[in-house]
């Protein structure tokens, strides 16, 4: 006797305008139906099928690996998804199955809890959740007999006036008992407005044929069903401030929570300082003692301990230990700052090596370099990195002072301790302490302004 699930995922979305299937719309940056995945087992589910149809493939590519699916090739309603997962599942008498939409990310695994453990304790064959949300329009409405116990669902497009004005939803999550589930699905009917077969009409079945059902009714919060973008904006927001408070509780300092913006899959230390507007997203880790923002974007990157990343965009860059990046700076794929260095205002670096203690403070751009511990990189020093054809690295040494402006054409290596002069254009590699100048000298012409001047006067007559 065990507690299993179904989850539906095999729809559309037709609400969301958009062919992408609604369960990968992402929330938090995680896909709306690995956020019910991850309810589920946290309620302690043993085993999960997803049922999948409409971007079949797509739906099964983000799953986590090992995840069991059914296919519902044509989308019949949610009744038959339900048998379409049930059949997958190879229940036993006696099992417990979780039914559960594949759009109701706000649902806590503590609720799911609560209603098996309700289900288990009267006896029902079916439990259901249902909530009292401010408006009721678009769900199905609890209908009751007079003592209190459920009757059915009727869905809104069913619904009388009367029925309409009930405020008790289902939420489209069940326990139900297995064997029950089985008989009631393939009993159902598509007799109505939408021609579908719905999970709903199992309650009235049920309830009809003279057996227990129960509700649960959750916080409205959690049955929020994400059918629209406006849905989805609202759980989203809802997430966000579940994930930002967790993080706060556990010593993270926020200047601003409403506007901090951090995915289900990032991890913080205690002690990370989040200012406003910062966006950390993917496989993001941020070490205690850093501080990011205002207005920094970060998707899977790390952030060393002590670290100060500010007004930047990092993506899949590694800043070290007590780094400085910004303002205004781009650290792209393969961006690696090690421990003390600087990456300031304006500066890209891409697939490059920042020693210890070096620093590229302003105006320059960096890739396919390599340069070593202690260097400065002088303002709007460039790394010519592309021939036209192909990326050629740069090679920088210990203590290297590379002047303001220089052109380092790539490939070329610049020894331990070697100078070049600000405005060179580089194109051999220069010895270890050494210092290269290429630039055409500077040449004086006395007098100029005066004969040019006077030259204009003449042309103006
Ligand atoms: C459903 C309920 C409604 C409830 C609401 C709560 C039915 C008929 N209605 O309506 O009573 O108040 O949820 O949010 O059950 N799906 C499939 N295959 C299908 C159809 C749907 O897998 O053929 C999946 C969808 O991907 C989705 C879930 O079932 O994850 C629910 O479908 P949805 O269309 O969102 O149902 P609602 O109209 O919201
Ligand atoms: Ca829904």
């Amino acid at each position: 006797m065990s507690v299993k699930a179904v989850l539906l995922g095999a729809g559309k979305g037709t609400r969301m305008k958009s062919d992408l299937a609604k369960v990968l719309y992402r929330a938090a940056g995680r896909p709306l139906v690995n956020w019910m995945l991850e309810i589920v087992a946290q309620a302690g589910v043993a085993e999960t099928v997803v049922v999948v149809g409409h971007q079949a493939d797509d739906v099964a590519a983000v799953l986590p690996p090992g995840t069991r699916t059914a296919h519902q090739p044509q989308q019949l309603g949610t009744g038959h998804a339900a048998r379409v997962g049930l059949e997958a599942l190879q229940v036993a008498a006696g099992d417990i199955v979780l039914v559960l939409p594949g759009d109701m990310p706000l649902v806590r695994p503590e609720t799911l809890e609560h209603l098996v453990e309700l289900h288990r304790g009267t006896g029902a064959v079916a439990t259901l959740l249902s909530c009292q949300p401010a408006d009721p329009t678009g769900y199905g409405r609890v209908l009751r007999g007079a003592t209190g116990h459920v009757l059915g669902i009727v869905e809104q497009r069913d619904a009388t006036a009367a029925q309409l004005a009930i405020r008790e939803v289902g939420t489209s999550v069940y326990a139900f008992d297995a064997m029950r589930l089985g008989q009631a699905l393939a009993a159902l009917s598509n007799h109505n407005q939408q021609g579908e077969y719905y999970l709903t009409d199992v309650i009235g079945e049920l309830a009809g044929a003279g057996h227990r059902v129960e509700a649960m009714v959750a916080a409205a919060i959690e049955g929020e069903g994400v059918n629209s973008h406006d849905q989805l904006a609202t759980a989203a927001a809802e997430l966000r401030r579940r994930i930002n408070r967790g993080w706060m509780r556990a010593g993270v300092w926020m200047e601003d929570p409403e506007r901090t913006y951090v995915d289900a899959d990032v991890l913080l230390e205690p002690g990370v300082r989040l200012r406003a507007d910062t966006h950390l997203e993917g496989a993001t880790t941020v070490a205690a003692g850093a501080e990011v923002g205002p207005s920094t974007y970060v998707t899977d990157s790390r952030i060393g301990p002590g670290a100060h990343v500010w007004y930047s965009v990092l993506r899949q860059a590694d800043v070290g230990a007590d780094a400085e990046v910004g303002p205004y700076v781009s650290l792209r794929p393969g961006a690696m700052l090690l421990d003390r260095s600087k990456a300031g205002t304006f500066v890209e670096i891409k697939n490059s090596v920042v020693g210890e203690d070096s620093k590229v403070p302003h105006l320059s751009y960096v890739g396919d370099a390599e340069i070593g511990k202690g260097s400065n990189i002088g303002a709007g020093t460039i790394t010519v990195n592309y021939d036209g054809y192909q990326k050629h690295r740069t090679v920088i040494g210990d203590g290297a002072k590379i002047g303001s402006d220089t052109m380092l054409v790539a490939p070329v290596t610049i020894g331990d301790e070697a100078w070049t002069a600000a405005g060179s254009v580089i194109t051999k590699d220069i010895a270890a302490g050494a210092l290269a100048v290429a630039r055409s000298p500077q040449r004086e012409v006395p007098g100029y302004a005066a004969r040019r001047r006077a030259r204009a006067d003449r042309e103006k007559t």
